[in-house]
């Protein structure tokens, strides 16, 4: 008989999707908590502070979208693969409007987007259950709090339709249906209990390369970062 479960492991027979959501808790609220993205939805940064996030996205994208020739090649990696995701070409429109038509020789990455460029070339394009955790922390989160992101941009920060193809997704219609969907997509991956908690793990470490992420923002861009 397997041993009883403990907080945020693994449920035998529990849907991958809700084992993530569940185990990655604690590191979603460290993520909204930090300074610089509690400063960016308080309207207190200006649009350089998010244009220099929008560069560190491409960067992450870059790598975890590169991921999908490997994926398309394995029948079960193939089902995670979305014409309507990826957000590569989304970020160099945005940043040849933030930043201008030579955004890329203007923008530079930080230490921590290379740790996590460095971790999503390593797994993403190699193991089909890495993956599936650093997609699902990236792209459920676009279409979930990013939403949220996205109005404060345009209402706030004044930063225009433009500039804002990150946040915005034409083929999805309706982001909760999508979102149900691509959780049974995960759900469908043929993992064991251990391998789950392999993907659950990944998944917090996507979500605690994001927390180091932003605490680097806030070096740079906040006077006095209040992140531990
Ligand atoms: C501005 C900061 C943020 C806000 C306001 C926010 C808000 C939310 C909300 C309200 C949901 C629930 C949506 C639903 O149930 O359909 C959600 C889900 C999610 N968020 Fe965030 N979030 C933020 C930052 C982040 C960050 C930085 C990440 C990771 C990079 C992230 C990843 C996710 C993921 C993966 C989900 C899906 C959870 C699930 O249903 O399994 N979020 N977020």
């Amino acid at each position: 008989m397997t041993a009883p479960t403990l907080e945020g492991s693994a449920l035998e027979g529990e849907p991958l999707s809700v084992h993530l959501r569940t185990a990655t808790r604690t590191q979603h609220e460290e993520a909204e908590g930090t300074s610089f993205i509690g400063s960016l939805m308080a309207g207190d940064l200006d649009v350089a502070a998010y244009a220099d996030l929008a560069a560190q996205h491409h960067a992450i994208y870059s790598a975890l979208e590169a991921a999908e020739p490997f994926l398309r090649a394995d029948r079960h990696g193939a089902r995670l693969v979305f014409g309507e995701l990826p957000r590569v070409r989304a970020l160099e429109a945005d940043l040849t409007t933030l930043v201008g038509p030579s955004w890329r020789d203007e923008v530079r990455t930080l230490p921590a987007t290379e740790r996590y460029a460095a971790r999503l070339r390593d797994v993403a394009g190699t193991w089909v259950g890495g993956y599936a955790a650093h997609a699902y922390t990236r792209y459920l989160g676009d279409l979930s709090g990013g939403l949220a992101v996205k109005a404060i941009l345009q209402r706030t920060y004044r930063v225009p339709d433009e500039a804002v193809n990150f946040y915005t997704f034409p083929g999805i219609a309706k982001p909760k249906l999508f979102k149900d969907e691509y959780r049974r997509r995960l759900d469908a991956l043929p993992l064991d209990t251990d391998e789950r908690e392999r993907v659950a793990d990944e998944a917090r470490t996507a979500f605690r390369l994001n927390t180091d992420l932003f605490r680097e923002l806030a070096e740079v861009h906040l006077p006095t970062p209040q992140d531990p």
